[in-house]
């Protein structure tokens, strides 16, 4: 089963195991890591499911689509721009069997 783990300045990281296809944001949501809330339910409108992505993981990522590469600017932390991603829009599986985040202070 495909995993993820979550990193957070001063708390031990978090791994979840989640079925192919369950987004890296309900994965998170499902064990309730502190930054990540999920508030639009995945539709890439809310942002607040941003995360960091950890190499070396990047180049499996899916291409960025126009709505998330927008709401990417409308993050509380600051965007950067090749880690920056929205975990709603990151499927486990696939290529993207293991994957490592921070979770970006802010939003606990
Ligand atoms: Fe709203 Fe990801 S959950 S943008």
């Amino acid at each position: 089963m495909p995993k993820v783990t979550f990193h957070r300045d001063g708390a031990p990281a978090e791994t979840v195991a989640a079925e192919p296809g369950t987004s890296v944001m309900r994965a998170a949501v499902r064990i309730g890591v502190p930054g990540i809330i999920g508030e639009c339910g995945g539709q890439a409108m809310c942002a607040t499911c941003h995360v960091y992505v950890r190499e070396p993981y990047l180049d499996a990522l899916p291409g960025l689509s126009e709505d998330e590469d927008a709401m990417l600017d409308f993050t509380v932390a600051p965007r950067d721009p090749r880690r920056s991603r929205l975990g709603c829009q990151l499927p486990l599986g696939g290529a993207l069997e293991e994957l490592e985040v921070d979770v970006p202070a802010g939003l606990e």
